[in-house]
């Protein structure tokens, strides 16, 4: 399985970096000319409502998507001109469910082990590893579709982890899971982290979960990075108890729905006084 990626003596360059980081469509700036710095294994969460340019920032890092101005680097590896190597050193969960539900776990990481270039003698071993760190070696045989939300979510962790790579993406990877099922996946996660000193950049719109996992967060809105730093140290400076009220003071918005906070507020009164 993994060897510690914790690096050695000397200066530490960062795992992650986006730099004026840029994405538009068409007129639209999905992402605008963000910058963030992500030292060696930290887990580093992307906090921001529907629509903020979370997954569009994935995007780009994975180098699934060109940037439009600005560049980030994963491992000192520029994502534009070094797209072949970035993609060596990462491992990526995307938001929407990536595993076959027609195929058995097992078959669904032995195409994966293919497409990182696992050789074949050891392809079933490391299957086996990481179905085993996942806590699912029991469901090896067993098809996809008959698994709970929180068991796809840890195949779809499985499946990332193949190649063991020192640098993880993970897109919203508890949204839509109960509070317990997610819990387990946070373990696996913090696992991950603190085990074997992967690199994680995460992203959710769920407190619980960047304050639980994160030890660094930039808070996102509308494109832009509002703040960042550690949760404890933004809410100290917003002067709240709650990271979702730390949101609410650097974004003017609820995180919930997106919109401004006063329009959340107001929409909730007229409801009350309707409902
Ligand atoms: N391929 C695309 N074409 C046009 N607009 C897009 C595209 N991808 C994302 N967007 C828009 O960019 C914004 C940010 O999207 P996204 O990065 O998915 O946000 P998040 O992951 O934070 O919810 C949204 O307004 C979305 O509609
Ligand atoms: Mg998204």
């Amino acid at each position: 399985m993994y060897k510690n990626q914790a690096a050695g003596e000397g200066a530490v360059r960062p795992a992650l970096e986006a730099v004026h980081l840029t994405r538009r469509f068409g007129s639209f700036t999905a992402v605008d000319a963000i910058s963030f710095s992500v030292l060696p294994g930290t887990i580093f969460g992307l906090l921001g409502p529907n629509g903020a340019g979370k997954s569009t920032t994935i995007k780009m890092l994975t180098t699934l998507l060109l940037p439009t101005a600005g560049t980030g680097r994963v491992n000192g590896f520029d994502i534009v001109r070094q797209s072949v190597d970035v993609r060596r050193v990462i491992g990526y969960v995307p938001q929407m469910v990536s595993a076959d539900g027609n195929l058995t776990a097992f078959e669904n990481l032995l195409i994966f082990a293919k497409l990182y270039g696992i050789p074949r003698a050891e392809r079933r071993e490391r299957i086996m590893e990481v179905l085993a760190f996942m806590g699912l070696s029991d469901m090896a045989g067993v098809l996809v579709r008959k698994f709970s939300g929180g068991m796809i979510r840890r195949l779809e962790i499985a499946q990332s982890i193949l190649h063991l790579p020192p640098v993880l993406f993970l897109d919203e990877p508890t949204v839509g899971l109960d509070p317990v099922v997610r819990r387990s996946v946070w373990d696996h996660i913090f696992t991950l982290n603190t085990e074997f000193g992967v690199t994680i950049l995460l992203t959710t719109h769920y407190m619980e979960e960047a304050e639980e996992l994160c030890q660094q967060v930039a808070i996102m809105h509308q494109g832009r990075v509002v703040t960042l730093g550690a949760p404890a140290d933004l809410k100290a400076t917003a002067g709240v108890t709650t990271l979702d009220e730390a949101f609410a003071h650097f974004t003017g918005s609820s995180i919930q729905e997106g919109g401004t906070y006063r329009d959340a507020a107001r929409a909730r009164r007229t409801a009350r006084r309707l409902g």
